[in-house]
């Protein structure tokens, strides 16, 4: 089949290069011209390197391509994936205006086309989006009715930066929710290859699952999270804590680690989103406000820590190690650096910062911030280090880098390096949500 993906980011690849491989042609549109003519060279637009590779494949076998001519793409496809992002507005409240777009232009390309074409919304939207929204958009620019000129589908993604590929082969689960029986078949059949359970309902309930997903894992973070920080105080290391506790079937031991907090691009945002859908139907979430408020607090627990290791801030230089939202990806969005660069400027420090991939956009976010060369280069004479997100290459830092700090003294916010080899390398070190730093 040849199908259509509307938005070349994370989700558009991910899902363009699965169906390349199980045998699909696929044209990928996007109205930002550097995405697509990475695309075609077989770049991935950012860094996901699994994909990149099946990616430069497909290109180079040319059963996958893009282009800016979005009009042209979605009458070529018999089916059509919208992939496009759904970000925060200031309020929370979800910003529909590119999908909004993208609905207009592919409704364009149907009124065109003689075929029966199937619209499908990948990108995560609170729930009556696809029925109230895109919907009568599509309806109205096509010139056909929904259900009958075209089919609509809400088919939402459950994939992690960092292993997009891998998610997108074998998820956990593939939700269908459908307007029409038709749609939901056709879907279903493309998604057939895949051996995961596939959920067919209808388009609502499927908008409402992706939601549910990502509220329940923020909640989850900032649980662990308040257990962490009342472990602390307590005098207990709260990973034991929490490993034990989610040895329970019912608890589960993903998700539940000490840390700086969640960030990236879905996660915040969605909770966000979820609450203010809820408002505007008259409900207020405590529950949601709550695990907001627990997490924008998260990164002032690693800075006390700090802080009670070589006492105030001020004028003293320090190190975060980390800048993307987690380590292995280049994504910045919802970064936990930010708060937290921005607390430790609050408390008069000067801060210098390295990531291995996220440092160039990060400087965009912040222009004004110090930035080393390499891990080794950012503690040279610092007088305390944060680790914000766990690359591999932290956990090789030895002597040779503690040695050259004016104080040796590591904050894991990310409990991902070993304590032992960093005291046996003469540093002092704290890992967050550990009772013994205080
Ligand atoms: N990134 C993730 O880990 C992830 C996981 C699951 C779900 N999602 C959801 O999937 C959606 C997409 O997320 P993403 O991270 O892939 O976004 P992204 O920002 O990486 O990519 C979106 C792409 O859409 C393009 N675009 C915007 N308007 C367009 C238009 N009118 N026509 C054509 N292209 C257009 C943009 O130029 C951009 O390249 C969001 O709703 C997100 O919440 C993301």
């Amino acid at each position: 089949m040849k199908i259509c993906i509307v938005g070349a980011g994370f989700v558009g690849l991910a899902t363009g290069v699965m169906f390349g491989k199980l045998g699909h042609e696929i044209v990928c549109a996007d109205i930002d011209e550097s995405r697509v003519n990475a695309v075609n060279s077989g770049k991935s637009p950012f860094f996901e390197p699994p994909l990149e590779k099946e990616l430069s494949r497909l290109v180079k076998r040319s059963r996958l391509s893009a282009t800016t001519d979005v009009v042209r793409a979605a009458s070529e496809g018999e089916t059509i994936f919208l992939c496009v992002q759904t970000p925060s507005l200031p309020s929370g409240r979800i910003d529909l205006h590119p999908l909004k777009s993208a609905s207009k232009t592919v409704g364009r390309a149907i009124k065109r086309c003689k075929d029966y074409k199937v619209v499908v919304v990948k990108s995560t939207v609170v729930p009556s989006t696809t029925d109230a929204i895109v919907l009568p958009i599509l309806e109205k620019s096509s010139g056909k009715k929904a259900g009958n000129g075209f089919g609509l589908a809400m088919n939402p993604e459950f994939l992690q930066e960092g292993s997009a590929l891998k998610d997108s082969m074998q998820p956990s689960r593939i939700v269908i929710g459908a307007l029409d029986k038709r749609s939901g078949d056709i879907l279903a059949k493309l998604y057939a290859p895949l051996k995961a359970e596939k959920v067919r309902t209808d388009m609502r309930t499927a908008e409402m699952i992706k939601y549910a997903s990502n509220a329940f894992l923020a909640t989850k973070i900032s649980y662990a999270n308040e257990i962490a920080n009342m472990c602390v105080r307590f005098g207990i290391d709260s990973e034991s804590v929490l490993a034990a506790a989610g040895m329970d079937p019912r608890i589960g031991r993903l998700f539940l680690r000490p840390g700086l907090g969640f960030g990236g691009s879905c996660l915040p945002k969605d909770v966000k989103a979820l609450r203010d859908k809820a408002r505007s139907e008259g409900f207020s979430s405590r529950l949601l406000s709550t695990i907001l408020a627990i997490n924008e607090a998260q990164p002032s627990e690693a800075v006390s820590m700090l802080e009670s290791a070589i006492g105030a801030l001020r004028g003293k230089r320090i190190a975060v190690l980390g800048l993307a939202f987690k380590g292995g990806v280049d994504d910045i969005r919802e970064t936990r650096a930010l708060p937290l660069i921005e607390t430790l400027r609050s408390k008069g420090a000067a801060v210098v910062a390295y990531d291995p991939m996220a440092a160039r956009s990060f400087a965009r976010a912040m222009p004004d911030l110090e930035f080393a060369s390499s891990a080794a280069k950012c503690l040279k004479g610092v007088d305390g280090a944060i680790v914000q997100a766990d690359w591999e290459e932290f956990r090789r830092l030895g002597r040779t880098e503690f040695s050259s700090m004016r104080t040796p003294v590591i904050v894991d916010g990310r409990r991902c390096l070993d304590p032992d080899r960093i005291r046996k390398a003469g540093a002092r070190y704290l890992g967050i949500g550990y009772g013994a730093a205080r």
